[in-house]
């Protein structure tokens, strides 16, 4: 799709749709494809037939560098006149989005591309394209925006309104490289409650991002209007102060006719819808449904164990990832944010690339990072990067810019595909060479601001920033993301050998700043700025946390005989704070794995089964049916945290997920079999537990961990796939490698 007019509304009322229509005839054709973009979001229709089943189209991209057209065969649809019809809403890229600005961020005006391609039976071709022989109407979608939502009007009748050309669109065309956006779960209310204050809410039992479709028949002008929430407050009370800016109010204005309505151009974070107005009808479930609108992944991953409230859990990480894996890997799906957020990214890519195959989904996000990256190597801290003014986006943090050295390297591991590290090897290093040249030393990153141990525990509840040292998290990454760049060259059978000098400078030096014995300093010098008027204290930059340690021991930073007292250390903080985590969005991806790496197994169950706040099974325990953003989003005395960062679908927390197929149930791939050409099972068993039934659906085939405690013992039924290798290791101590087959052992 080359040099083709972008067509636009001559008019572009605030959050208005318009319709774009073109009449074309069509004889003897033999097959027809029309393909078609937008700036904003379009649903398209030939001769009223809704083309393909996506929805959201055109999906989001870095929209100042490329968009994505849609390719549908239209051949059966086409008669000897035809008319197409665009809508097309404000959506993503010119309507009430953004993280900065929060209006119009990458477009001006709505605005529309299209191609049809009809080859006719003598093999001749015909092409209709968007030109000045389009017609533009209102439509009866009168208002929308992802965060405000929408208003559709039945009554309202189309108006004619010219034509115009399209501003020029700097973005490339590129035929869509994503997962399909479709609706997935259709989900049926479970409760009409009324208030205490006596609103009338729906409750559809799960947390989940889409929107509800009605179809009633109500008298002209009635009116249908919801807005929605995740949770009810202390007193049972409809509660979405949570959702900032973003008011999600959805209406539907009735013409009498019996009409399925749900919106074109918005999507809501939900689990209750409250009615603030119905039509004089009774509430009938039969004809509401909360429809569940996410990436179409294909699931791979399965667990499930003795103990509910884990499973729950589990449940928790997969609508977490089913709400937040809309075309881009989103932070939240509610408030006025839904950005692809680079650190919450990184924390959970591991995880969800077990529950589902994310290779193409990641593949169109990371293209998207490598087109945003600084010249000088910086990763921002959101891809697409939404700020109106790119340039306000200073934001350059260790862990969030890890997205680019640890997501490509995690997809490798899972799915043994050396392209994915091949299309961003470059985008690596660079980010590599950017944290050399941040920081004033040339193997620390020390200074520069940073999300830190993002809401972390141990600075006070009420801090959104972790006590952890800033400078201590971003060195630490940058001696981890060398690493990964070293592994990855190896892979690539490139020189790396740079990097890996570099890697051993940036531990060497490490040691030498931040540590002795292997434990962090009491005191080392402060170089971070405090930010001004925000809750970071400049007293919190501390050395000796849970996620100092954590991190010590991930990336390996103390001496190997050094590991057993850092790992004590540890354990003793984790006891001392009433044997729970203190760990924020950086500690928390690792602590589970580091305690069983260092013997402590028994330690990390307890964490997991933890539930006073700050765990996981607080949240559970609360009522989650995804993942809370902070551990204690509603208090012990069932409160709210507060309103400005208390998302309860959050994944990031979720990426305890890789801890439950990776060391519950012991399936971990060997960095020298990647894709599980090899791999070690060690299940570590746990009577709470009781069972785990574990199967994951690998690129060597369908691996399975299953065992269950019966009296004193034991069992264990281990499928690995043919084709494949895999070390056993049972935790009596028994070892044995085998290839592809079914093993059953009692301990
Ligand atoms: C988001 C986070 C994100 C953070 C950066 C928040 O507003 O919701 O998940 O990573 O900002 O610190």
């Amino acid at each position: 799709m080359k040099n083709i007019q972008w067509i636009k509304s001559p008019e572009n009322r605030e959050g208005a749709a318009y319709t774009f229509v073109k009449r074309f005839s069509a004889k003897d054709v033999k097959y027809a494809v029309a393909k078609i973009s937008a700036m904003g979001i379009y649903t398209a229709f030939i001769n009223g037939e809704r083309l393909g089943n996506q929805v959201l189209t055109p999906g989001f991209t870095s929209y100042r560098r490329r968009v994505q057209y849609q390719s549908y065969d239209i051949t059966s649809l086409l008669q000897e006149e035809n008319k197409i019809e665009i809508n097309a809403g404000p959506g993503w890229a010119s309507g009430n989005f953004g993280l900065e600005g929060k209006d119009k961020v990458f477009a001006e005006h709505i605005s529309i591309v299209a191609e049809i391609e009809l080859t006719l039976e003598n093999g001749e071709k015909e092409i209709v394209t968007t030109d000045e022989t389009w017609e533009t109407f209102s439509n009866k979608v009168t208002f929308s925006g992802i965060f405000c939502g929408e208003t559709f009007d039945a009554t309202h009748t189309p108006v004619r309104i010219g034509f115009a050309a399209a501003d020029e669109i700097g973005a490339s065309l590129i035929p869509d490289v994503g997962e399909k956006i479709l609706e997935q779960e259709r989900i049926a209310p479970v409760e009409l409650i009324t208030t205490p204050n006596g609103e009338r809410v729906i409750d559809f039992g799960q947390n989940m991002t889409g929107y509800v479709e009605f179809c009633v028949q109500g008298k002209r002008e009635e009116r249908i209007v919801t807005d929605c929430a995740e949770v009810l407050d202390k007193d049972g009370n409809f509660y979405n102060e949570n959702y900032r800016s973003a008011k999600n109010e959805v209406v539907f204005i009735l013409d009498g006719e019996k009409r399925t309505y749900k919106p074109q151009f918005s999507f809501q974070g939900f689990r209750y819808i409250r009615l603030k107005e119905y039509p004089d009808i009774p509430v009938d479930f039969a004809n509401i449904r909360a429809i569940a609108v996410h990436s179409d992944l294909r699931r791979i991953g399965y667990f499930s164990c003795g103990e509910a409230r884990v499973n729950q859990l589990y449940h928790n990480i997969i609508w977490g990832q089913k709400s937040n894996y809309l075309d881009i890997p989103t932070d939240c799906p509610q408030r006025d944010e839904r950005q692809g957020w680079t650190g919450d990214a990184q924390v959970f890519c591991r995880a969800a690339a077990m529950n589902y195959d994310v290779s193409k989904f990641f593949e169109k996000w990371l293209a998207d990072l490598r087109l945003e990256q600084r010249e000088d190597g910086a990763i921002y801290g959101v891809c697409p990067e939404s700020f109106k003014n790119p340039q306000s986006h200073t934001m350059v943090s260790a862990a969030w810019g890890d997205a680019a050295v640890i997501i490509p390297w995690e997809l490798y591991r899972a799915y043994g595909d050396k392209r994915i590290l091949a299309d961003n090897f470059e985008m690596m290093k660079k980010w590599v060479n950017y944290q050399r040249s941040a920081g004033n030393e040339e193997f620390l990153w020390l200074g520069g601001r940073h999300y830190g141990d993002w809401l972390a525990m141990d600075a006070g509840g009420e801090s959104c920033v972790g006590a952890t040292s800033n400078d201590l998290i971003a060195s630490a990454f940058y001696a981890g993301a060398a690493d990964i760049v070293v592994r990855a060259g190896e892979v690539l059978r490139e020189d790396v050998s740079g990097y890996r000098e570099l890697h051993k400078n940036i531990v060497a030096k490490f040691r030498e700043y931040f540590l002795e014995n292997g434990l962090p300093k009491a005191e080392f010098p402060l170089t971070e700025p405090v930010r001004p008027g925000k809750k970071v204290q400049d007293a919190l930059r501390l050395g000796m946390t849970q996620t100092a340690l954590v991190l010590i021991l991930h990336f390996r930073l103390c001496k190997e005989d050094e590991r057993g007292l850092v790992a004590d250390k540890l354990e003793e903080l984790i006891e001392s704070f009433g044997t729970r985590m203190t760990t924020g969005f950086v500690g928390t991806p690792y602590i589970l794995h580091v305690l069983t790496e260092s013997g402590k197994t028994e330690l990390a169950y307890k964490l997991l089964l933890q539930n006073k706040n700050p765990s996981w099974l607080y949240s559970v325990e609360h009522g989650a049916t995804t993942m809370w953003e902070h551990w204690n989003g509603i208090r012990e005395d069932g409160s709210l945290w507060g309103a400005d960062m208390n998302s309860f679908n959050h994944y990031a927390y979720g990426a305890v997920g890789d801890w439950l197929y990776g060391a519950a149930a012991g399936i971990t791939v060997c960095e020298d079999g990647a894709g599980y050409k090899k791999m070690t099972i060690a299940p570590h068993p746990c009577k709470e537990l009781g069972f785990i039934n574990c199967k994951m659906e690998t690129a060597s085939g369908t691996v399975e961990s299953n065992w269950y405690c019966k009296g004193e013992k034991v069992y264990f039924e281990i499928t690995v796939p043919h084709g494949a290798e895999a070390k056993i290791i049972l935790p009596n101590g028994y070892e044995e490698d085998v290839c592809g087959g079914k093993y059953n052992f009692t301990v």
